[in-house]
């Protein structure tokens, strides 16, 4: 299956002005604490590196890489663990930072294997939310976008490894 760009449902300048707010909310709340970001590989790749840089305060980054089996545009659930964090969270204020919420599986799958390891707190921020009915419930403190239950591409999000490298984020048009 060939996939090409669609319509472009978030443009640059929306998604920046969004980071900007998102920075400034993460900055107020953990002005008392050094928040940890774990971002997700490699969809969160983008979104991490200007969320960083819209954060003014003490600040920690580490990533993990994961990948879920599945079609190439639907996930199952099943979650494996390509690379772990490099750092220990016991004790740490982490933050999870993701690309997009489809399922909610992974995030699901990746909160309870966080948690374990006994953070002094743990939330989410993800930049894109799809909301789907039958998903699981993830409670995220931080959400960039709401959208529509269509597979999008750009700002880190791929097809197949393509389009991660759009400064926008588009649906993406599939022909059999
Ligand atoms: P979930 O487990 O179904 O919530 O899926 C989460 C993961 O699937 C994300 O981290 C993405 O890597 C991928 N994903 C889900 N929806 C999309 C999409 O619309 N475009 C690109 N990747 C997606
Ligand atoms: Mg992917």
């Amino acid at each position: 299956m060939e996939g090409k760009i669609g319509e472009i449902l978030i443009d640059s300048r929306q998604i920046q002005s969004k980071v900007a707010e998102l920075g400034r909310r993460i900055e107020t709340d953990y002005k008392d604490a050094t928040c940890l970001l774990v971002g997700i590989l490699k969809g969160a790749f983008i979104f991490m590196g200007d969320l960083a840089r819209n954060i003014h305060s003490p600040a920690e980054f580490d990533f993990m890489a994961v990948s879920s089996y599945g079609t190439r545009t639907k996930t199952s659930g099943v979650v494996r663990i390509i690379k772990d964090l490099d750092i220990d969270i016991t004790g740490q204020h982490v933050l999870i930072v993701e690309d997009i919420i489809d399922t909610g599986l992974t995030l699901k799958y990746l909160m309870a294997n966080l948690e374990a390891r006994g953070p002094a707190s743990l939330e989410v921020c993800a930049l894109l939310n799809k909301m789907v009915p039958q998903g699981v419930e993830i409670p995220v403190k931080y959400e960039g976008f709401r959208i529509e239950d269509v597979f999008v591409v750009g700002y880190g999000l791929d097809y197949d490894e393509k389009y991660r490298n759009l400064p926008y984020i588009a649906k993406l048009e599939i022909d059999a």
